[in-house]
């Protein structure tokens, strides 16, 4: 096992590696030795960390943790880190679950990079740590990752930029511009490779062409997930690259950002180009049924929280938790075990039936 410290980037793209080198990846589940305990007490401490309520995802993720984790017996410590000053903030909160004796900590990071002091408190302490949609970097002291597939998040998006221009033009070349996500979040390079996997070999052959030339992950990032950051951004581009030629594609990493994107656009007179999205946001379904939003990505909160609870459920009972994928997610200093679920690409062609069983959203497509 390699001893060396990654940046979020070069974690990122040793996941991607390892992604494409392996199409079994999310083939059968296995149970790791992994933060295998003896057990512990049914109405125990399960301490959930969540960041600032970037988006809906997150907001959803909190009441089903608090409900679920009732429900199931625990006694659920459940916390956001605040808008701003969120990693000293998360930071604290690990700490006092720890304090608690909260004997499962799931988190999703703030700042992925800037946990391992608060996570091996977490270890020592003889809790089990599940990174939870984010990985948790640079630590020993992750014991589980359960996440939608973030790479496949990105293939999705990309595939259905290529598809949503075809539609609106059959032929090329198309113009487009690409957006990521904060740096801070280990997830955003991995979808942005994801994407890059499926667009790069359209720009290699001049069918798609990135119209500032920024495709840089570093120029595309977008700080803090902000909406305010990407409308500036897109503000920006309209100005300096297309007065007069045509924008045909926006890659956005998620809704909150197309959502900034398409009224960046609006503002400026110009018309809507095919944008992409991710997290089935409730604006963003209605503006997909509206024509206005290309696309979203359906990653179901409430299943992703249920997993989690089934691992906490499988370490109360002294077994070590079920993964499905063991290979992935490197975090720099160990391939962290991980139960990833399938992310599915929902347009306006699919949403009736992509949400048929979602009481919130499937209203909203008919
Ligand atoms: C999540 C996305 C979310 C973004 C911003 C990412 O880590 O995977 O679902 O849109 O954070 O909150």
């Amino acid at each position: 096992m390699r001893k060396v410290a990654l940046t979020a980037a070069a974690v990122a793209a040793v996941a991607a590696l390892a992604l494409s080198g392996c199409s079994s990846r999310a083939g059968d589940t296995t149970t790791s030795t992994e933060g295998a305990s003896s057990g512990f007490a049914a109405d125990s401490v399960i301490g959930v960390a969540l960041p600032s309520k970037t988006s809906e995802n997150w907001v959803l993720a909190g009441g089903l943790f608090e409900d679920g984790l009732k429900e199931a017996g625990y006694k659920g410590d459940v916390q956001y880190a605040a808008a701003s000053g969120t990693v000293a903030d998360q930071q604290g909160q690990i700490q006092s679950m720890v304090t608690k004796g909260a004997k499962v900590i799931i988190i999703g990071a703030a700042d992925g990079s800037q946990l391992s002091t608060q996570v091996e408190a977490a270890h020592d302490a003889g809790a089990v740590v599940i990174a939870y949609d984010r990985l948790i970097l640079n630590t020993e002291a992750v014991d589980y990752y359960v996440a939608y597939d973030n790479f496949k998040v990105g293939e999705l998006q990309g595939q259905a930029l290529l598809d949503g221009m075809k539609a609106a033009k059959p032929e090329g070349p198309y113009n487009i511009e690409l957006f990521s996500g904060s740096s801070d979040d280990a997830n955003s390079a991995v979808f942005f490779d994801g994407a890059m996997s499926i667009l790069q070999p359209a720009i290699d052959d001049g069918t798609v062409v990135v119209g500032s030339g920024q495709t840089d992950i570093k120029q595309t990032a977008t700080a803090g997930w902000k909406a305010e950051n990407a409308q500036s951004r897109m503000d920006s581009l309209i100005t300096s690259t297309y007065s007069t030629q045509t924008l045909d594609g926006v890659l956005s990493p998620n809704d909150t950002l197309a959502r900034a994107i398409i009224t960046s656009v609006k503002a400026a007179g110009k018309p809507i180009p095919v944008v992409t999205g991710q997290d089935s946001e409730v604006e963003s379904v209605k503006s997909i049924i509206a024509g206005e939003q290309y696309s979203t990505i359906n990653k179901d909160t409430r299943a992703l929280v249920a997993q989690a609870i089934t691992m906490v459920d499988e370490l109360q009972a002294g077994g070590p938790a079920t993964t499905n994928d063991d290979e992935s997610y490197d975090n720099g200093v160990k391939v962290v075990p991980a139960f990833l679920l399938d992310p599915v690409i929902v347009t306006k062609a699919n949403a009736a039936e992509a949400y048929a069983n979602d009481p919130k959203l499937s209203p909203l497509t008919k």
